[in-house]
C-alpha cells in the first residue's frame, strides 16, 4: 500500500503562484518518491490551473470544502459535482478550520461526505481534539463521537474512498508536532473503533507540524499511513524534503 502525503495549502496561492510551485517542484523530480500518493489541495481557485499542471504525472489534486447540495440558491457555495467537473479527485472534509470558523458540526460533515462519495470524490476526514480536551484525558471519546457522527451510515464499499486524518487542534500550524507514541495511541484507537462499529479499515494519517525533521518519526509506524501537511507544503522545497524524508 503506497502511503499518502498530502498538501493542504489553505487559503494560499494564486494562479501564478500555483504554477510557480508546480514549477519548483518539477525540478526536485528525483525526491518524487514512487513509494507514496502525492495529492495536492489548492484552493478552489487554483484547482483548473494544477490538475492541468499535474496532467501525465502520478500526482492527485483534491479541494478543501465542498456543499452537500448539487446546485441552486446556495450563494458562494461549490457543489461535489463542481468539483469532479475540474478535475479534483479528492475533498478534505471537517476538517478543524472549517469546524471552527464556518461552524461546520459533525452532521453538515456528514451530510457533506455522504454527497462527496456519490459523486466519486475520495473524502479526507479530518478528526482531532483540542489541547484542553487531551488535558482532560477526553481523547478517544471525542474522536468517537467524531467518527461516529461524521460517518454516520457508510457502508464498508464506502470506506474504501475515505482516508481519516488525525490532526490534534493543538498541533495545527504551531510548530508542536504530537509526539509519535501519543499520535500512534489515537491511531490504534481508530483502527479499533472501525473494525468494531463498521466492519471497515482506513488509511489513517497524521496532520499537524508536520517538517521534514519530525517526518521519520510518524512514518515509522505501522499504522500511520501518510501524512496531512499544511504549512510545509507551501514550498515546493519543503514539500519536496518531506516526501524524500517519507521515502
Ligand atoms: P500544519 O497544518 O501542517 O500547518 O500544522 C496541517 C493541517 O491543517 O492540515
Amino acid at each position: 500500500m503506497k502511503k499518502i502525503i498530502a498538501a493542504n495549502w489553505k487559503m494560499n496561492k494564486t494562479i501564478s503562484e500555483t504554477k510557480s510551485f508546480f514549477h519548483n517542484f518539477r525540478n526536485q523530480s528525483s525526491l518524487l518518491a514512487e513509494g507514496c500518493e502525492i495529492i495536492i489541495f489548492p484552493p478552489f481557485t487554483s484547482i483548473v490551473e494544477a490538475v492541468r499542471e499535474c496532467e501525465n504525472t502520478d500526482i492527485k489534486i483534491g479541494a478543501q470544502n465542498c456543499y452537500y447540495e448539487s446546485s441552486g440558491a446556495f450563494t458562494g457555495e461549490i457543489s461535489a459535482e463542481m468539483i469532479r467537473d475540474i478535475g479534483a479527485e479528492y475533498v478534505i472534509l471537517g476538517h478543524s478550520e472549517r469546524r471552527k470558523y464556518f461552524c461546520e458540526t459533525d452532521e453538515i460533515i456528514n451530510k457533506k461526505i455522504h454527497k462527496a462519495l456519490k459523486n466519486s470524490l475520495k473524502v479526507i476526514f479530518c478528526v482531532g481534539e483540542s489541547f484542553e480536551t487531551r488535558k482532560n484525558g477526553k481523547v478517544n471519546e471525542w474522536i468517537e463521537r467524531q467518527i461516529k457522527n461524521g460517518l454516520k451510515g457508510l457502508s464498508k464499499e464506502n470506506f474504501k474512498n475515505i482516508v481519516i486524518a488525525y490532526e490534534p487542534i493543538w498541533a495545527i500550524g504551531t510548530g508542536k508536532a504530537i509526539n509519535a507514541e501519543s499520535a500512534d495511541e489515537v491511531v490504534k484507537f481508530i483502527k479499533k473503533y472501525l473494525a468494531d462499529n463498521f466492519d471497515s479499515e482506513s488509511v489513517i494519517l497524521y496532520g499537524g507540524s508536520v517538517k521534514s525533521d519530525n517526518v521519520r518519526e510518524f512514518m515509522g509506524l505501522e499504522d500511520i499511513g501518510g501524512l496531512l501537511v499544511g504549512g510545509a507544503s507551501l514550498s515546493a522545497e519543503s514539500f519536496a524534503e518531506i516526501i524524500f524524508a517519507s521515502g
